[in-house]
C-alpha cells in the first residue's frame, strides 16, 4: 500500500524536499521502449503493493481490502500482457499461482467463498484473465483441467448455462445468486463479458458455436436497447427485470465500450464479416466520449470525483481492449495508437505521487499526481503505457499460429452455478453482501449525471 500512517511523515518530508519527486517521478518518451519498460515496472512494482498473496494472513490471488476477487481477475489479466508487452519473465511464477489458486473446487472461477461477491461480471473478468494467458501462450499448468483454454471454456459453459429465456426474452442477469442484490438486474458487463470471451474462443479454437453464441449475445443487447444505433454506438449500464428491461439505465463505461468494442474486432478477425467491421468502427465512433483532447477519462465519475474503487480501474480493460482491437482490425490503428499516446503521456505525469515518487492518479489532465492512488490507478496507467507495445509483438495467438493451451469444449458442465444453488450462508454472509450492495447502488446513482445533462 502507497499511503499509510507510518508514511504521513515522509510525505511531509516530501514535500519539503520536492527534488526527490522530481528525481523519481516516471519518465516517459512513448517512441523509447527503454522508457516504457523501466516506466512500466516502477508501476508494475506498484501494483504488487497491493498484492496480499505474500503477506501474513493473506490469500493467494488476492489483493488487500477493499478490492473485490473480481477486480484481482482484472489486475491479473494487466500483469499478464505486462510480462508479455516487456518479454519479461519475473512475474510469471507469482501470476500463475494466483490464476490457479482461485479456479474454485469446480476449476469454473466460482469459488465457495466469493459467493456474496460474484456476479457473472466477477467470473467473466477471471475468464478473460486465462483467455488472456492462452493468446499469449503464458506458462501452461500441469494438471489438463486448469489449461488456460480449458478454464475459460469453463467459464463460458457456466455463463452461457444461466441464459435467462424466462425475463426480457432472454440474456444474462447480473448476478449469479438469487441472495445478492442485483439478481433482477440484467446489464451489459455480464452479457458484454459472455459475448467478448465467446469471441475470443471463436477466434482462438475455430470452432462456430462460439460465433453463434456472440451473436446471439449481440442480438440480445441491442434488442433490448443496451447498445445504441446510429454512427455512434454507446453501450448502456443494464436494466431491471420488473420493467422488461425497457427502463434502461443510461450510465456509459470504458469497459463496458471496451468489452463490445474488442469482441467485433475479434470476430471480425476471424470471421471476415464486414457486419463485424463495421460495427467495430461505430463502436470505435462512440468511444469518442471517453476522450477529451485524446486523453482518456472515466465520463460518468471522474469529473464529479466519485469513482468508487471499481469503476477506478476501468480505464486498465478499456485500455487493454483498445490495444487489442488496434492489431485485430488494422483499420482502427491509427485512431488508437493517436488516444494511446496521449492517454499514456498523461498517465505517466499522474504518476509522481505517493512516498515512492511515482503512484499513479486517477484524474490524466492534471498534469501531475491528483491525489487518488489505488489498485485501479496503478492498472489503468500500466494498461495505457503497456499498450504502446502492442504493434511491436505479435497480436494474440491461436490454436493454429501457435497457441499451445489445451482445450476442453465440455469444461464446466456438470458443475454449473444456477440460479437454484441449494447453496446456504448464514445470516451474517447476507448481511455483507447487502451493504456491499448498497454501497454499490448509492454510488451509480450518485454518479453519471453527466449524461442526464
Ligand atoms: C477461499 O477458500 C479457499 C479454499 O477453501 C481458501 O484456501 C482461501 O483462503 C479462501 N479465500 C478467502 C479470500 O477467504
Ligand atoms: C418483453 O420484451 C421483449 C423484447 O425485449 C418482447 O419480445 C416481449 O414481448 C416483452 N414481454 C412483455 C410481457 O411485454
Ligand atoms: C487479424 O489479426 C492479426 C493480428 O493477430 C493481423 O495481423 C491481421 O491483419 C488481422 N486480419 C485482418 C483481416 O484484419
Ligand atoms: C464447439 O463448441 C461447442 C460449444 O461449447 C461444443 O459443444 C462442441 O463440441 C465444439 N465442437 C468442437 C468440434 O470442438
Amino acid at each position: 500500500m502507497r499511503i499509510n500512517k507510518e508514511c504521513i511523515l515522509p510525505i511531509i518530508i516530501g514535500s519539503l524536499t520536492l527534488f526527490n519527486n522530481a528525481v523519481n517521478a516516471i519518465w516517459l518518451d512513448t517512441n523509447n521502449v527503454t522508457t516504457i519498460i523501466e516506466a512500466t515496472a516502477l508501476i508494475a512494482q506498484g501494483t504488487l503493493d497491493y498484492y496480499e498473496g505474500y503477506k501474513v494472513g493473506g490469500t493467494i490471488g488476492m489483493f488487500t481490502a477493499p478490492y473485490y476477487w473480481w477486480e484481482a481477475g482484472g489486475a491479473w489479466g494487466s500483469l499478464i500482457d505486462y510480462t508479455y508487452f516487456m518479454q519479461n519473465d519475473t512475474l510469471v511464477p507469482t501470476i500463475k499461482a494466483a490464476l490457479l489458486y482461485q479456479t474454485g473446487q469446480d476449476n469454473n472461477y466460482i469459488p465457495l467463498n466469493q459467493s456474496t461477491t460474484e456476479g457473472n461480471d466477477d467470473q467473466g473478468f477471471w475468464g478473460i484473465a486465462v483467455m488472456g494467458a492462452a493468446e499469449r501462450n503464458f506458462s501452461n499448468p500441469e494438471k489438463p483441467e486448469q489449461a488456460w483454454l480449458t478454464l475459460t471454456q469453463a467459464v463460458f459453459n457456466t455463463m452461457a448455462a444461466r441464459w435467462d429465456e424466462a425475463e426480457c426474452n432472454g440474456g444474462l442477469r447480473w448476478q449469479i445468486f438469487q441472495w445478492n442484490s442485483g439478481y433482477d438486474y440484467k446489464n451489459s458487463v455480464s452479457n458484454g463479458c459472455l459475448f467478448h470471451i465467446g469471441a475470443r474462443l471463436a477466434r482462438f479454437t475455430g470452432n462456430d458455436t462460439y460465433v453463434d453464441w456472440a451473436e446471439k449475445v449481440w442480438d440480445w443487447m441491442y434488442g433490448v436497447g443496451f447498445l445504441t444505433e446510429g454512427d455512434w454506438w454507446f453501450v448502456y449500464d443494464g436494466a431491471q427485470i420488473e420493467s422488461n428491461c425497457t427502463n434502461i439505465t443510461k450510465y456509459q463505461w470504458t469497459y463496458n465500450q471496451g468489452l463490445m468494442l474488442a469482441g467485433c474486432a475479434y470476430l471480425y478477425n476471424y470471421t471476415q464479416d464486414e457486419k463485424w467491421l463495421n460495427r467495430t468502427l461505430n463502436l470505435l465512433n462512440g468511444a469518442q466520449v471517453f476522450f477529451n483532447n485524446s486523453i482518456m477519462y472515466e465520463a460518468a465519475c471522474q469529473p464529479s470525483n466519485n469513482c468508487n474503487n471499481d469503476q477506478r480501474s476501468f480505464k486498465a480493460y478499456f485500455s487493454r481492449f483498445l490495444g487489442a482491437t488496434s492489431i485485430l482490425v488494422p483499420q482502427t490503428y491509427d485512431i488508437i495508437r493517436n488516444w494511446l499516446v496521449t492517454s499514456a503521456n498523461a498517465a505517466a505525469r499522474s504518476c509522481s505521487g505517493g512516498t515512492d515518487g511515482h503512484t499513479c492518479g486517477l484524474n490524466w489532465f492534471v498534469g501531475a499526481w491528483d491525489g487518488y492512488y489505488g489498485l485501479g490507478e496503478q492498472i489503468s496507467a500500466l494498461e495505457v503505457i503497456q499498450n504502446l507495445r502492442v504493434g511491436d509483438l505479435p497480436g494474440p495467438l491461436t490454436a493454429h499460429t501457435g497457441g499451445s493451451s489445451e482445450g476442453n469444449p465440455a469444461a464446466g458442465y456438470g458443475t454449473i452455478q444456477t440460479n437454484a444453488s441449494p447453496l446456504k450462508l448464514n445470516s451474517g454472509d447476507l448481511a455483507g453482501a447487502g451493504i456491499i450492495t448498497a454501497i454499490i447502488g448509492v454510488s451509480l446513482i450518485a454518479s453519471g449525471l453527466w449524461l442526464i445533462i
